[in-house]
């Protein structure tokens, strides 16, 4: 399909000014259904681990569980550009695990993969890109780290933490990634590193200065029961899907359904 958002595109729609929009998406119907809204990127994110399979974190998904949608994902042979998220300890052991794990998600349909990191990421993206598969980072807050940090919060308010960010983002760029997610980097810190970089940023509650915005599919559709403050809910799907297994109880009870 001419029309394939390809890793080359997103890149000229930085120059050109154009936002990027990037949602997660996990299973084949739901890859269609965002495809035909028109995003450019979906991301198969590790967040399934939490929104689809119950896990308290992300630490717990493995890559197998992530192929296997990824493929899912490739099945609905979307236009947006799809993004395999590389799940904890399937990368940051050494270069050869993750070029395996990377090779694989390409095997899986990916075209792309996303990793979380910044200077410690250097030689593994590295050595991704020279397999032949293209990377996105993930700085700022990284929710595989949750441990580490303490907790899901704002990165960059302290000026040591704004100028770790900033020496990630560019440490991954010089690294070879295609483009960037921040996820909760403070907002002057997101708009400081859109600036200098000549590649994407793509934001997660990091404001609204940046080349690009994520958001999880099941927080936009209202299925998660506890969604982060920064998202944004754009329906409430739970009613409505209530409502239609209710009309088919209904029917099924007072004998309306099957018809003869
Ligand atoms: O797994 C995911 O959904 C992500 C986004 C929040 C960027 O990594």
């Amino acid at each position: 399909m001419s029309d394939k958002v390809t890793v080359k595109k997103i890149l000229k729609m930085k120059s050109e000014g154009k936002k990027i929009v990037m949602i997660t998406a996990y299973d084949t119907p739901f890859a269609r259904l965002v495809d035909q809204a028109g995003v450019d990127i979906i991301l198969v994110g590790d967040s399934m681990s939490m929104v689809m399979l119950g896990m308290e974190n992300t630490l717990g998904i493995s890559l197998r569980e992530m192929l296997v949608h990824t493929q899912a994902v490739a099945k609905a042979k979307p236009r947006a550009l799809i993004v395999g998220d590389m799940p904890f300890m399937s990368y940051e052991l050494g270069e050869k695990v993750a070029m395996r794990s990377a090779g694989l998600f390409a095997k899986h349909g990916a075209e792309a993969v996303k990793l979380e990191g910044g200077e410690e990421m250097v030689d593994i993206i590295k050595s991704i890109v020279k397999l032949g598969v293209p990377v996105m980072g993930h700085v700022g807050m990284t929710p595989q780290r949750f441990l580490k940090l303490g907790g899901y919060r704002l990165v960059g308010k302290k000026e040591f933490e704004a100028e770790q960010v900033i020496r990630d983002a560019l440490a991954v760029r010089e690294a070879g990634v295609f483009s960037v997610v921040l996820e909760l980097v403070h907002p002057d810190v997101a708009k400081k590193i859109t600036e200098k970089l000549d590649i994407p940023t793509i934001c997660i509650g990091s404001g609204p200065h940046c080349d690009g915005q994520v958001l999880v599919l099941h927080d936009v559709l209202g299925l998660t029961p506890n969604p982060p403050p920064f998202a944004k809910k754009y329906v409430d799907l739970p009613s409505i899907v209530v409502d239609a297994i209710k009309r088919f109880a209904d029917e099924v009870r007072q004998g309306v359904f099957p018809s003869q």
